[in-house]
C-alpha cells in the first residue's frame, strides 16, 4: 500500500546519474513542464487572481489590513507572491508569514516554492519550531506564530520583515493573539523611530502617547528607539467573516473581502446520537465508497491516535471490499506528521483509487486539499481546558463550533457540490456555541508571559490583549513560574534561570526539568524524557491485539515508571541504529526502524518525531553551555530531578487507591497505558492529565514522598 501511496510524489525525491537514462529524463522534463503549466493553470482561476492588482494597492495605502476570504480562495498560497512582485521584498526584506499550525507552514512553503518554480529554503522557505528550511536568500518565509514570537526575542524590532501577514486569526491561538499585541507594539516602535514622512510622524506621537496610557508599559518601545527601521505593514487574514474584532483591535484598520467560490453542499444527520463516532465514521465512510459516485471523502478526526486506528481499521478490510469495486486509499494528516509525509495528501488518488484523508481539525481552514467531494463530521475536536483555580491544564475532547462545522461542510462544496455527513442529529446543532472561544481564555499562560518578559513587557495585566486571558489565570501562571524559579520576587525574569527557560523552545516546566537535570548530572537522560513526551503515545495498542501489546511493552518497562520506560524504548532504538550505522543507507535504516517498531507495538511515526526533537534540543542546551552528561546506573538521582522539576504535579495515594494531586487537590487515577497502573506507588510526579469517563494522569513515576519537601521547600514546606 505505502508504495501505491507515494506514487504521484517518487520523482521529486527519486534522482538519476546523469545521461543514462535518457528516455526518462525526457519523460520526467515533459512531466515537469505539463506539472508546471497546470499549476499555473491553477493559480490563474482561483477567485483571488481576479483582484491581485486591488490587493497590493490596499497594502500600500494601508499600515494594516484585514483580509478576510473563503478558504480556498488563494489567501495563504498568493498573497505573499502578489507583494513580492510587487516590490516588498526589495533591498533584502523578507514578507513573513505566520500560521497556527505547523503542517500549514510547511505544506504551504513546498506548494509556493513549486509555484514560484524554486528549490525551498531558497526564495520560498519555511521555519518551525525544531525544523528550519530557510537561508539568507529567503524572501517568503512561511512559519508558526510561536516561532516568530521566538524570533522577536533575538530581534525585538522584527526588523527583517517589511510585511507581517499573520494567517488563520479566526483561529484565535494563544500565540496569534499575543502576536497580534507584539506586532501593534512593533508597528508603533518602528514608525517611531522613522523619518519616512510627516504622516507618520504625526501618528506616532498620538500613538505613542496612547499606547503608554493604556499599557501604562513602554519598556518594548524603548528596545527598539535610537534605531532607524522602514515601517511595517500588518495583513491579518481570517476564514471568518466577522473582521470587527481585528478591526477594532488595530484602532479601525481597513477590511476587505474577497470572493470564493463555494458550490452547494447537502448536509446529512444521523437519527440518532452516536455513542462511538469513531465506529461511526468508518461505518460512513464504507457506506459512501460503496454507493456514492467519485470524489475524495475528508473525515474529520480528533488526534493522531484515533486516526492511525482509523487507518488501520480501513487498510484491513479493504480485502472485504466487493471484487471489481474501487480501491480505498487512507492518507493521514494531523501535526506531528512527519514533514516528508504531509504532502501526501495533496497528491491526487491514483487511477482506480479513492482517497480517504483522515484529518485534524488542520483541514478545516489551515490546509486546503483538493479533491473532496464528501465530508464525514462526527462532531467533535481536542481543545485544551484550563482550570485557573487548580492550575490545571488538560486537553479534552469537546463538540465543535457551529462556525467549524460549517467550515468543515464547506470543504466538499469547493470544486463542485459536494455532502457532508454530520453525525450527529440535526437538533444537537443548534446546541452548538457559535464560535470556539478563543484559546488565551481557556490554557495556561505561563510559556505566554515567560516569553512576555523575554521581550520586556513587565506588567502583564496591562499588556494590550485582543481580549484579556482570565485575571485568575495570568496570576496563577506567574505564581507558577515564580515557583519554578523563573520570576524573581518583584515578578521579573530571573538571572540565569528565567532567561536560560525563555530561550529554550519548550514549555517550561521541561525546560526547568532539562536546567536542573544538568547540576543532578542526568541531562542526557532528561533530554531524552523531554523529547519523548513532546510527542503523542509512543507505544500503540491495536484494538484486537492489546495482550501482545501489552506484552511486548514489559520488555521496557522500568518498575519505576514511564519515563524510564520511554528512556529505555529511546536508547534501545538508539542501539539498534547504532549497529546498522556501517551500512548508512538511510532507506534500509528507516525500514529496519519500522519492522522493529511494528515488533514491539512502538509507533514509529512518534519515535522518529521525538528521535528530531531530540536533535534540536540537544542544540539548544549546548549552545547554553549546559554540561551533558548521564547519571549511568544512578536511576535515584534522575528521579529525585524528576521530582524537583515537575513538585507541582506530585500526587499521593489514597486509602482506596486513587491519588490526590497536591498542586490542585483534584482526585486522579493511573492512565491504564500506565506501567504504573495498579502498582502501589505511595507517592507519584507526572506529565499530564487527561480527562475522559475519569480524571487520568499519564506518564508516571514513582517518588519519595520526603524529596518534595527536601527538593521543593519554596512549595512544600508551607503546604504540608
Ligand atoms: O488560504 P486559502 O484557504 O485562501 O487558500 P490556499 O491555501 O492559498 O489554497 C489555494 C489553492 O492551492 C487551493 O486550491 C489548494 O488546493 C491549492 N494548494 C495545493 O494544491 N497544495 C498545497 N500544498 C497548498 C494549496
Ligand atoms: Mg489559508
Amino acid at each position: 500500500m505505502p508504495s501505491v501511496a507515494q506514487g504521484g510524489l517518487q520523482n521529486k525525491g527519486s534522482h538519476n546519474s546523469s545521461g543514462k537514462f535518457s528516455n526518462k529524463d525526457g519523460t520526467r522534463k515533459a512531466e515537469f513542464f505539463a506539472r508546471r503549466q497546470r499549476i499555473a493553470q491553477q493559480r490563474k482561476s482561483l477567485p483571488i487572481a481576479a483582484v491581485e492588482k486591488r490587493l497590493v494597492e490596499e497594502v500600500q495605502k494601508n499600515d494594516t489590513l484585514i483580509i478576510v476570504g473563503e478558504t480556498g480562495s488563494g489567501k495563504t498560497t498568493q498573497i505573499p507572491q502578489f507583494l513580492f512582485n510587487a516590490g516588498f521584498c526589495r533591498d533584502g526584506k523578507v514578507v513573513g508569514i505566520t500560521q497556527p499550525r505547523r503542517v500549514a507552514a510547511v505544506t504551504v512553503a513546498k506548494r509556493v516554492a513549486e509555484e514560484c518554480g524554486v528549490e525551498l529554503g531558497q526564495k520560498v522557505g519555511y521555519s518551525i519550531r525544531f525544523e528550519d528550511a530557510t537561508s539568507s536568500s529567503t524572501r517568503i518565509k512561511y512559519m508558526t506564530d510561536g516561532l516568530l514570537l521566538r524570533e522577536a526575542l533575538l530581534d525585538p524590532s522584527l526588523s527583517r520583515y517589511s510585511v507581517i501577514i499573520v494567517d488563520e486569526a479566526h483561529e484565535r491561538t494563544v500565540h496569534t493573539d499575543v502576536l497580534l499585541g507584539l506586532l501593534k507594539n512593533v508597528q508603533l516602535a518602528r514608525m517611531n523611530s522613522t523619518k519616512y514622512g510627516h504622516n507618520i510622524e504625526d501618528k506616532k506621537v498620538n500613538s505613542v502617547t496612547s499606547l503608554e496610557k493604556e499599557n501604562g508599559d513602554t519598556s518594548f518601545l524603548k528596545k527598539c528607539q535610537g534605531r532607524k527601521y522602514s515601517p511595517l505593514k500588518i495583513i491579518i487574514m481570517s476564514a471568518s467573516l466577522d473582521a470587527r474584532v481585528f478591526s477594532e483591535y488595530f484602532g479601525g484598520a481597513k477590511a476587505v473581502h474577497v470572493q470564493g467560490r463555494q458550490f452547494p453542499v447537502d448536509l446529512f444527520y444521523t437519527l440518532h446520537p452516536e455513542t462511538d463516532y469513531l465506529d461511526a465514521a468508518l461505518i460512513t465512510t464504507f457506506q459512501i465508497h460503496l454507493k456514492e459516485s467519485p470524489g475524495d471523502i475528508l473525515v474529520f478526526l480528533t488526534g493522531q491516535e484515533e486516526i492511525e486506528s482509523a487507518e488501520k481499521f480501513i487498510n484491513e478490510r479493504l480485502n472485504q471490499l466487493p471484487e471489481g469495486s474501487q480501491k480505498l486509499l487512507t492518507v493521514p494528516i494531523f501535526a506531528s506528521l512527519p514533514s516528508e509525509q504531509q504532502m501526501r495528501v495533496f497528491a491526487p488518488a491514483p487511477a482506480g483509487f479513492r482517497k480517504v484523508i483522515l484529518a485534524t481539525n488542520i483541514a478545516e481552514t489551515s490546509v486546503t486539499i483538493p479533491g473532496i467531494k464528501y465530508v464525514i463530521d462526527p462532531g467533535f475536536v481536542k481543545a485544551r481546558s484550563y482550570d485557573p483555580v487548580k492550575g490545571m491544564e488538560s486537553l479534552i475532547v469537546v463538540p465543535t463550533s457551529k462556525s467549524q462545522a460549517m467550515q468543515r461542510s464547506g470543504r466538499a462544496g469547493r470544486e463542485g457540490p459536494g455532502k457532508c455527513f454530520r453525525l450527529y442529529p440535526e437538533n444537537e446543532f443548534e446546541k452548538l456555541e457559535d464560535s470556539t472561544k478563543p484559546e488565551i481564555k481557556r490554557c495556561n499562560l505561563s510559556n505566554v508571559i515567560l516569553q512576555l518578559k523575554a521581550l520586556g513587557v513587565d506588567d502583564i495585566l496591562g499588556f494590550d490583549f485582543i481580549e484579556k486571558p482570565p485575571r485568575a489565570a495570568i496570576i496563577k501562571s506567574l505564581e507558577q513560574l515564580f515557583l519554578l524559579g523563573a520570576l524573581t520576587d518583584d515578578c521579573r525574569l530571573s538571572d540565569p534561570v528565567g532567561h536560560q527557560m525563555a530561550r529554550l523552545p519548550l514549555d517550561p516546566f521541561y525546560s526547568k526539568a532539562l536546567i536542573l537535570a544538568s547540576q543532578f548530572n542526568c541531562l542526557e537522560e532528561m533530554l531524552i524524557t523531554v523529547a519523548m513526551l513532546s510527542t503523542e503515545s509512543i507505544f500503540y495498542t491495536p484494538r484486537d491485539k492489546g495482550a501482545e501489546a501489552k506484552a511486548a511493552m514489559k520488555c521496557f518497562s522500568s518498575p519505576e515508571g514511564d519515563h524510564l520506560t520511554l528512556i529505555n524504548v529511546y536508547r534501545t532504538s538508539d542501539e539498534l541504529l547504532e549497529k546498522r550505522k556501517m551500512t548508512f543507507v538511510k532507506e534500509k535504516n528507516d525500514k529496519v526502524l519500522r519492522k522493529w517498531c511494528k515488533d514491539n507495538f512502538i509507533n514509529t511515526r512518534s519515535l522518529r518525531h521525538a528521535r528530531d526533537i531530540h536533535n534540536q534540543i540537544c542544540g539548544h542546551v549546548e549552545q547554553m553551555g549546559l554540561h551533558v552528561t548521564s547519571c549511568g546506573d544512578d536511576m535515584l538521582q534522575y528521579r529525585r530531578c524528576l521530582a524537583a522539576s515537575f513538585f507541582l504535579n506530585a500526587a499521593v495515594k489514597q486509602p482506596e487507591g486513587t491519588y490526590r494531586a497536591l498542586g490542585s487537590g483534584q482526585v486522579v487515577q493511573i492512565h491504564p497505558t500506565s506501567v504504573l497502573f495498579q502498582k502501589k506507588a505511595e507517592c507519584i510526579i507526572f506529565n499530564e492529565m487527561v480527562e475522559t469517563s475519569h480524571k487520568y494522569v499519564r506518564n508516571v513515576t514513582r517518588i519519595d514522598y520526603l524529596w518534595l519537601t527536601e527538593l521543593a521547600p519554596q512549595y512544600y514546606t508551607s503546604q504540608k
